[in-house]
């Protein structure tokens, strides 16, 4: 049976389960989730453990990120389960703080995520990353990591952090993790519990339309939005498409000519909104997808 984390609930709990540790030279590192944890997860609590001597896991669902028709009350919550999955892994400490302890008042002070946060998600969820980036930014306070890990199903949201990092000058490393997949494809997420089984079989939509413009992406741009395109028209009402967007991995703007691309897709599948993306070389000479390069 592997040990069980030292669990902190409030900062003063965190600070002396990390002070043990920073005393005797330990570097540390942070795994930030909402919890509802999976493979996906466990893999980003792996690279976290070869990255530094101590893995911090976060779990808090921010309700600073959702918006006020999202699903913030459904969202999944099994702390126990999550905590039995962090002792699995390796992970020494688990920070499940409630939310008026991230949040002891409405802040005043946020973090603005910018124009990169208006594209893709933001477009359809405004405000979200600037609620992500600020819960980030705290949680980076807090924690002190010299390593912080993140998954890159959450293409967007890595960008916005990396950015984050580098323009307000916070001392971490921060690494991205390849998107771990169900062996049908469907890409790991904590929302995919919220599926009913036919959601399930529908979800499968974003995997197929990726890998459809993974087909294309020789024939160029605009041959890759067309594939993906004919697979959310084939699934029809099942998925309601929320965007489909070719982009460039760092500017998040529209890519109109041969390179490296993003290829990012959100749909709501029943009343649950999925995301899924893949690197591309679109172009003339290449077209096989690859995992997301450090930018
Ligand atoms: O990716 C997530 O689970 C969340 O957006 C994060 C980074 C934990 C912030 O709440």
């Amino acid at each position: 049976m592997a040990a069980l984390p030292a669990i902190a609930s409030t900062v003063e709990q965190l600070d002396d389960a990390i002070d043990v540790h920073r005393a005797r030279g330990a570097s540390i590192a942070v795994v930030m989730t909402m919890g509802a944890l999976h493979s996906g997860h466990a893999e980003l609590i792996k690279v976290a453990r070869g990255a530094a001597d101590v893995v911090v896991v976060t779990i808090f669902v921010n309700p600073l990120q959702f918006g006020p028709d999202e699903d913030l009350d459904r969202y999944p919550r099994q702390l126990a389960r999550d905590v039995d999955v962090c002792a699995r892994e390796g992970a020494s400490i688990v920070f499940a703080p409630a939310p008026e302890v991230v949040y002891p008042a409405t802040p005043l002070v946020t973090v603005t995520a910018g124009r990169l946060g208006d594209r893709l998600c933001g477009r359809s969820r405004p405000g979200h990353f600037d609620g992500v980036l600020t819960v980030v930014a705290k949680l980076l306070h807090l924690v002190g990591p010299d390593v912080a890990v993140f998954g890159e199903k959450d293409a967007q949201q890595l960008v916005l952090i990396r950015r984050m990092v580098a323009d307000l000058d916070f001392r971490v490393e921060v690494v991205g993790v390849p998107t771990i997949r169900e062996p049908d494809g469907l890409a790991m997420s904590s929302r995919n519990a919220l599926l009913t089984p036919d959601d399930r079989v529908h979800a499968l939509a974003l995997h197929r339309a990726l890998q459809a413009g993974e087909a294309a992406a020789d024939a160029g741009p605009d041959a890759v939005r067309r594939a993906v395109r004919s697979v959310f028209d084939e699934v029809g009402a099942n998925v309601r498409l929320d965007y489909a967007e070719l982009v460039d991995p760092r500017t998040l703007g529209r890519l109109d000519q041969a390179g490296e691309g993003l290829l990012a897709v959100a749909a709501w599948v029943g009343s649950t909104r999925l995301i899924d993306n893949v690197v591309l070389n679109v172009g003339e000479s290449a077209g096989k997808a690859r995992t997301h390069k450090e930018p």
